[in-house]
């Protein structure tokens, strides 16, 4: 039987078979990840890709609005600490249990570790870089200076929005409101006291 003359590309002088055999292998697998290469005036062409699954949502935060695509399982912590940069809102537990992201959310305050993005189009945040104004400290921000409410000051933010929440719907509560009002909101420094009556003087 005739054999077929097979051709075979060459090592091209100088370049070692290895060597050879490694380029055209770098080569195959370039052309497979990266797919036809495209010529810039094509590339420009090409609509801007965005990721799937992103719903867009509009939030205004401490009085800005923005135009946000998020993903569906987003949680309103994630999104003001790693998408805004507002970083002021700790996370605790990430489970509903601790205070720590306390945020208020059209005038109540709640767990933003426990409210999903999505659900908030259109809705009125403010967090804790929202209550100084023109460089001026919240009075409620001042008594927690002054009765030195905040220790390690992991849960202060979420202690200020529950209280600014309380005072927002109640100028004088009594000591009881206030504790009720705080019950969300836990301190692993245990400095309940002193939160509670820089509350108090807040409110004075
Ligand atoms: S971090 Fe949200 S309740 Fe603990
Ligand atoms: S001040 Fe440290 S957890 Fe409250």
């Amino acid at each position: 039987m005739k054999k077929e003359k097979q051709s075979r590309k060459k090592p091209a002088k100088g370049v070692t078979r290895r060597g050879f055999l490694t380029g055209m292998g770098t080569a195959v697998v370039s052309s497979a990840v990266l797919g036809p290469v495209l010529t810039s005036t094509q590339a420009e062409t090409l609509p801007p890709t965005r990721p799937k699954g992103l719903e867009d949502i509009s939030l205004t935060v401490n009085g800005i609005t923005y135009s946000l695509a998020v993903e569906p399982r987003w949680t309103l912590a994630e999104v003001l600490r790693d998408h805004l940069g507002l970083t002021g809102t700790k996370i605790g537990c990430n489970a509903g249990e601790c205070g720590a992201c306390t945020v208020i959310l059209e005038g109540k305050a709640v767990y933003s570790c426990s409210q999903l993005a999505v659900w908030l189009d259109g809705k009125k945040i403010t967090t804790v870089e929202g209550l100084a104004s023109s460089g001026d400290l919240d009075p409620l921000q001042r008594a927690f200076i002054e009765h030195d409410a905040a220790q390690c000051g992991y849960c202060t933010s979420g202690q200020l929005m529950s209280a600014k929440a309380l005072l927002s719907r109640n100028l004088h509560p009594s000591r009881e409101d206030v504790q009720r009002a705080l019950t969300g909101n836990l301190c692993r420094c245990s400095n309940y006291n002193g939160i509670v009556e820089a509350v108090l003087a807040a409110s004075k």
